[in-house]
């Protein structure tokens, strides 16, 4: 991962297939997709060392990887956070590139993999905006970009803003507005007029149009407004193990939340996809594992743990109740540990389970993706998970 930042070299698949690339991804078994690393420290506040870096470079060449290894996703999150970050030593999260720009950024770089940015969309966007920013990065791609719609939750992001807090419900009504009002415009041929509730749309028009009629929708909401949303709108959700991080209290809650979804979103005559959150740690041996998890766990950045943990349970959202700070150290809402064998062993539950796909972190993520794809993707294709 230290040559210059240059384009993939996997085929162009649209070019051979004539799939767009959501298309292409849902004809997969099990959805493979990367968390990039795009703040510092990732997922896992630990001084335990490692290369995982925030800049774009780093995390350009972790796309270009990904996509030459076969990956179908990856995806950036979003926050705002005050000059310390979560806090800490490590003042974890304190830097940050914004995932909207990072995702345009590797757009020529790329020719297969969805890109997903994630936008706070009620932190003063218009929907006329992100239906043309959204609109261009389809164009780049050729289909591929992804927007998670996300309507934010942390009390001190919409302070930054200088916006007054917006109760739950509401959120996720303006979430509806916005994505309709952008609908409208990437499909319409005509001047869009609109009084809506919470924008106003005068003779607006979006060009260029989608390629695929809209982009590729995305949101990661638990409670049931984010669901009913998600069933609405979007073509992914990642959700979170409503029982916690732990792989066994993880694949007990798993059944009904998917199928929550699924229900929900077949009473809308849509077919939603639940993609899930893993963090990964992969060895030849056990020992190993363990060993790496007790360097990460005895690496832990106390402060940089309670900053997480204290936004995740503060504000009104529903996604992170089940869990544990203990596992916010090393990270992932679900954590699957071993050996290639038992990693590709809990790929197959968590997609009984009902998971469509899995989005990963890896502690040290160059070295644990390349490692991943010499050793866990041939046994997810023995064993079905992934075809060529
Ligand atoms: C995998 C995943 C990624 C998320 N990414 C972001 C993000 O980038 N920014 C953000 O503010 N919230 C993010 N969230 C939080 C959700 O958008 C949502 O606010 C939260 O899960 C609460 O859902 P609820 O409003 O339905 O309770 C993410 C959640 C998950 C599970």
């Amino acid at each position: 991962m230290t040559s210059p930042l240059v384009p993939s070299r996997a085929p162009d698949l649209a070019a051979r297939d004539g799939l767009s690339a959501l298309e292409r991804t849902k004809r997969q078994p099990l959805m493979l997709g990367l968390f990039l690393p795009i703040q510092n420290g990732g997922w896992t506040p630990s001084k335990a060392s490692r290369g995982t870096d925030w800049t774009f470079d780093y995390n350009a060449r972790l796309v270009v990887r990904a996509e030459e290894i076969g990956f179908d996703l990856v995806f950036g999150l979003a926050q705002w956070l005050g000059a310390d970050g979560h806090g800490g030593e490590i003042k974890y999260r304190k830097n940050s590139i914004d995932p909207l720009l990072m995702t345009s950024g590797v757009a020529a770089l790329t020719h297969n993999i969805i890109l997903i940015s994630t936008v706070h969309v009620l932190y003063g966007w218009h929907p006329l905006h992100l239906a043309k920013f959204g609109a261009t990065l389809d164009h780049m791609t050729g289909g591929r970009w992804g927007l998670n719609v996300v309507t934010g939750f942390r009390p001190n992001e919409i302070d930054m803003f200088g916006l007054d807090a917006i109760p739950h419900g509401a959120r996720y009504r303006m979430a509806a507005e916005f994505t309709e009002m952008m609908d409208r415009l990437w499909r319409d041929d005509a001047n869009v007029t609109w009084e809506g509730e919470y924008w106003s749309l005068r003779g607006a028009y979006a060009s260029p149009k989608p390629v695929h009629g809209r982009p590729i929708l995305v949101n990661a909401g638990s409670s049931r407004a984010g669901l009913e949303y998600a069933a609405k709108y979007s073509d992914l959700i990642f959700i979170t193990s409503p029982g916690g991080a732990e792989i066994n209290t993880a694949l007990e809650s798993l059944p009904a939340h998917t199928k929550q979804v699924r229900d929900l979103a077949a009473a809308e005559g849509r077919d939603v996809r639940t993609v899930i959150n893993p963090h990964v740690i992969c060895r030849d041996t056990e020992r190993e594992v363990k060993q790496v998890c007790k360097s990460i766990l005895d690496g832990e950045d106390p402060l940089a743990v309670d900053g997480l943990v204290g936004t995740m349970r503060g504000g009104d959202q529903t996604s992170w109740w089940g869990h544990e700070r203990q596992q916010r150290i090393i990270g992932g809402n679900v954590q699957v540990f071993g050996t290639p064998e038992q990693v590709v062993d809990q790929f197959i539950k968590l997609k009984a389970a009902g998971c469509d796909g899995m989005q990963i972190n890896f502690f040290d993520f160059a070295p644990d993706l390349e490692y991943f794809a010499d050793r866990v993707l041939p046994l997810m294709k023995q064993a079905g998970l992934r075809t060529d």
